[in-house]
């Protein structure tokens, strides 16, 4: 959830040296980066810090990440042509990001697990035809309704690309996984069914099958909480619209889910960020599986203390309350 990032004094003291792409390729760098939340405000687990674009640059795509824009392309995918000229992942090109789990992992003496993670399909796909974030993805629903060709090999493609992607990850000692489906929330439930879900359930059904517990993430739309639920899929993400007891209730408690504090909540006084921390986790006390999280990324204007604050209530907060 962008727990390492520019809300932190010390990220930004070396951004002020390196640029991001830079950060996620030298893992020193980047295993820096991603042990500082572990070490300053004591969260329960790391991420490994990168960013959902590096598995298409070492594909060969032409991308900028853009100051808050986010990823841009050079030239977006958007026939069947382009897709079929596509190259494949070499996990070889992905080594420095195994070699920053490993630093990671080192950097904080295996005291918490590291989370690895990927864009998930529906989102790389989405990046890659758009050619930047969208509001309405109409070049992504065209292509998926009028260029289904297109769109299966597309969505094949990548989910080879993710799960050989993840795969290395868990090879280099991640313990979890998590699928950034970011954008999926603009999909209706038919839609995420036919044309997203099957790549979806394939990708954690491998993961699983290699003992890596998988996290869904996507945000925006509840409606297709249950159907994230695949075989595979070990904990579901919730964004902040909707109560967590609700969602937990619709995907059915076999399985974890995690959320789900609005991440503009953290910009309040500390009352009032403890008062909402209390009302979720009052929500899901006496259960096992729920993970206190934010429910998207950390914004860029939080103060760190904070985070610092709602760890330290979180981790007094009693279950048996
Ligand atoms: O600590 C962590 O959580 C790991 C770091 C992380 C980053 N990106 C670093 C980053 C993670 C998990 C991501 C994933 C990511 N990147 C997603 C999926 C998660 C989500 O938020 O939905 C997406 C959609 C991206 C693409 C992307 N990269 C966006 C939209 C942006 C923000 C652009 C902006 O300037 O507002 C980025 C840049 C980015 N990735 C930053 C960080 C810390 C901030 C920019 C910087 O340092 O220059």
């Amino acid at each position: 959830m962008r727990q390492a990032g520019r809300y932190m004094k010390d990220y930004r003291e070396i951004r002020k040296k390196h640029e991001l792409l830079e950060i996620c390729r030298t893992p020193e760098l980047s295993a820096t980066v991603a042990a500082m939340p572990v070490e300053q405000f004591g969260v329960d687990a790391a991420i490994l810090f990168s960013d959902i674009m590096i598995p298409l640059l070492e594909m060969g795509v032409g991308l900028q990440i853009v100051e808050d824009v986010g990823p841009v392309l050079d030239r977006p995918v958007r026939s069947l042509e382009d897709v079929k000229a596509m190259q494949q992942l070499e996990t070889g090109r992905v080594s420095y990001v195994a070699e920053s789990i490993r630093l990671t992992r080192k950097a904080l003496n295996d005291s918490v697990p590291v989370i690895g993670f990927s864009g998930a399909p529906f989102t790389l796909a989405s990046y890659l035809i758009e050619g930047r974030g969208s509001r309405n993805y109409l070049n992504v629903k065209a292509m998926m309704y009028t260029r289904q060709d297109a769109w299966r090999l597309l969505m094949e493609k990548l989910s080879r690309v993710v799960s050989d992607y993840l795969m290395e990850q868990a090879r280099a000692g991640c313990q979890v996984v998590q699928l950034f489906d970011s954008w999926a929330g603009a999909l209706s439930a038919e839609d995420y069914s036919a044309y997203v879900l099957p790549y979806m359930c394939e990708i954690a059904e491998k993961l699983a099958a290699a003992g890596v517990t998988v996290i869904s993430f996507s945000t925006g739309n509840s409606a297709l909480l249950p159907l994230m639920k695949c075989r595979g899929v070990g904990v579901i993400s919730v964004d902040w619209k909707v109560n967590i007891d609700d969602a937990w209730r619709m995907i059915g408690y076999d399985v974890a889910v995690q959320g789900n504090l609005d991440p503009a909540v953290m910009l309040a006084d500390r009352d009032f960020i403890v008062d909402r921390a209390k009302a979720i986790l009052g929500r899901t006390s006496g259960r096992n599986g729920h993970i206190f999280n934010l429910g998207h990324g950390m914004l860029k204007e939080t103060p760190e203390e904070n985070v610092k604050a709602l760890v330290e209530f979180v981790h007094g907060w009693e279950l048996d309350k």
